[in-house]
């Protein structure tokens, strides 16, 4: 992907490079007073509230001081309004090491003023730094918005395609013993 086409005169002046306007959110590592925010966030766009998921999630990738992690929040003057979150994996799906982008929210209030896109920047310099070429990631396939956004970003359709089917299709593994 590339985050770094030059910008058309259509897009907004917020885009990584340009100059922020005063009220533009900045974008920072996550801190762990942003939790109740991030975990607000979360349940209002998709309706459950995950605390613990979170937790565990700061744990993981905010309190890292590695660079191939990443949590980074968009803060409007104290205000958390957006997040993403990432790391580089090396080999998986016998790929050479790429940034995977997991995560990303907008508040609903904060929407298309650059935000979202700051924060992709954001995370891809910091994919960069940790040395790698490529960011990757992967969204349900009927989120129209998501699409929209990565597609605005330079992102476009991989080498690998998703597989997945139902656990109970399967035969029960014989060493757990019978089915209860
Ligand atoms: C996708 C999302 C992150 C975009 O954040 P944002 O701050 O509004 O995005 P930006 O303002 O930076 O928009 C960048 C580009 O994305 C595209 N885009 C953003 N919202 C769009 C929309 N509603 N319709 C069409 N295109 C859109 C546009 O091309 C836009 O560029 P433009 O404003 O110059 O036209 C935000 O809408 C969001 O959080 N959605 C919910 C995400 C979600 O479902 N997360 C859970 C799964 S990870």
């Amino acid at each position: 992907m590339s985050v770094t086409r030059p910008p058309s005169p259509a897009r907004k002046a917020t885009r990584a490079g340009a100059p922020q306007a005063p009220q533009d959110p900045a974008v920072r590592p996550v801190r762990r007073g942003d939790l109740d925010s991030i975990v607000a966030l979360d349940a209002r766009v998709t309706g459950l509230e995950k605390r613990a998921y979170w937790g565990s999630l700061y744990r993981r990738y905010g309190a890292s001081m590695r660079a191939e992690r990443q949590f980074l929040v968009a803060d409007a003057g104290g205000r958390v309004v957006g997040f993403i979150i990432g790391e580089v994996r090396d080999w998986e799906f016998g790929a050479a090491p790429c940034g995977w982008v997991f995560a990303i929210d907008v508040h609903p209030d904060a929407r298309l003023a650059g935000t979202g896109a700051r924060l992709l920047a954001a995370i891809c310099a910091g994919f960069r730094r940790a040395g790698v070429a490529k960011v990757r990631t992967m969204l349900s396939r009927d989120n129209n918005l998501v699409l929209s956004f990565f597609r605005s970003q330079g992102m476009m359709t991989g080498p690998f395609i998703p597989l997945e089917m139902d656990l109970d299709a399967l035969p029960r593994d014989p060493a757990a013993g019978p089915a209860r």
